[in-house]
């Protein structure tokens, strides 16, 4: 591929820090996009001067006018509602389906063979949207959760064990909210799976702390994190750009897969120059399946509202 042009829209704290993410590690082309006039301008700036630290490849701008994030690669949706203390993730609804709608508007006009990666939440529902409104191929739309749920998993795993969080692989399924089901018998440190590193007592501490791990977040400082999912999202971005085939749990459509009969919710996939290539198959026990079944249908539910919205 000749060098990406990847257009993050949203220059809050999540597209902010994406689109720094994205420049130190010289990935391509930065366009960084927001309605507020100088927002986008000023903060690309400033990562563009900080390229002049890291020396990275690849040119920062920003911009308020759409025609310019043309022939994007990947297009990364930031833009939305946060949530504050208080809030869940569902709350941001109605607001964030309308930004969602307008700018994968735009993103049909301006980079129709693109890929997107929606960041907003409720995530499940806005990457339903954004799918709903491109009708792009269902490869090309997904979302980022998974990526950051493993994360925090893994973070809490690692300060557990005290290991190298590098060497622990989180896997976790269903919708990104309180009922998403990380899946201890398939997370593994070096290979070694974690039940057979630490107690189920504690991996359940660990396990409900990763479903509270965004409020836990927004209760401490008032708004939503933004480091960890920045980076979750340009990882996906990067395994696709790089053609990696990583497998790591994100956001996709899921027809017969895992029963789920067409959602888009957290599954193992290969991401990879295809986008979604495939959804990984895993063999989940009854309580597992049970499990995402809740998850799912509570993302049903929204996506039911959502379509009277959109
Ligand atoms: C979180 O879990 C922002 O939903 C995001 O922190």
């Amino acid at each position: 591929m000749s060098k990406a042009k990847i257009t993050v829209v949203g220059a809050g704290n999540v597209g902010a820090t994406a689109a720094h993410i994205a420049a130190s590690k010289g990935l391509g082309d930065v366009v960084l996009i927001d309605i507020v006039e100088g927002l986008a301008e000023g903060k690309a700036l400033d990562i563009a001067e900080a390229k002049g630290v890291y020396a990275s490849a690849g040119n920062l701008t920003g911009i308020t006018d759409w025609d310019m994030t043309a022939d994007s690669d990947i297009v990364i949706v930031t833009s939305g509602l946060a949530r504050k203390p208080g809030m869940s993730r569902d709350d941001l609804l109605a607001k964030n389906a309308g930004i969602v709608k307008s700018v994968t508007e735009q993103i049909v006009r301006t980079s129709p063979d693109s890929f997107t990666i929606v960041v907003c939440n409720p995530l499940d529902v806005m990457t339903y949207v954004a799918a709903k409104i491109s009708g792009f191929e269902k490869n090309r739309v997904m979302g980022m959760a998974g990526a950051l749920d493993s994360a925090r998993f893994a973070c809490f795993i690692a300060e557990e064990l005290n290991c190298n969080i590098g060497d622990i692989q989180g896997v976790l399924m269903g919708g990104h909210g309180d009922d998403m089901v990380p899946l201890p018998r398939f997370t593994s440190v070096a290979g070694i799976p974690l039940t057979e590193l630490m107690k189920q007592d504690r991996i359940d501490v660990h396990i409900e702390r990763a479903r509270r791990g965004g409020i836990e977040i927004v209760n401490l400082m008032g708004t939503s994190a933004y480091y960890a999912p920045a980076a979750g999202a340009v990882k996906m971005a990067e395994a696709i750009l790089q053609d990696k085939k990583s497998i790591m749990s994100c956001c996709a459509y899921c027809e017969d897969e895992y029963n789920i009969g067409g959602a888009f919710v957290g599954v193992p996939v290969i991401l990879g120059a295809g986008g979604v290539e495939k959804v990984v198959r895993l063999n989940l026990n009854d309580e597992e399946l049970a499990d995402l079944a809740v998850s799912v249908s509570h993302v049903r539910e929204l996506v039911t509202v959502v379509d009277k919205m959109v």
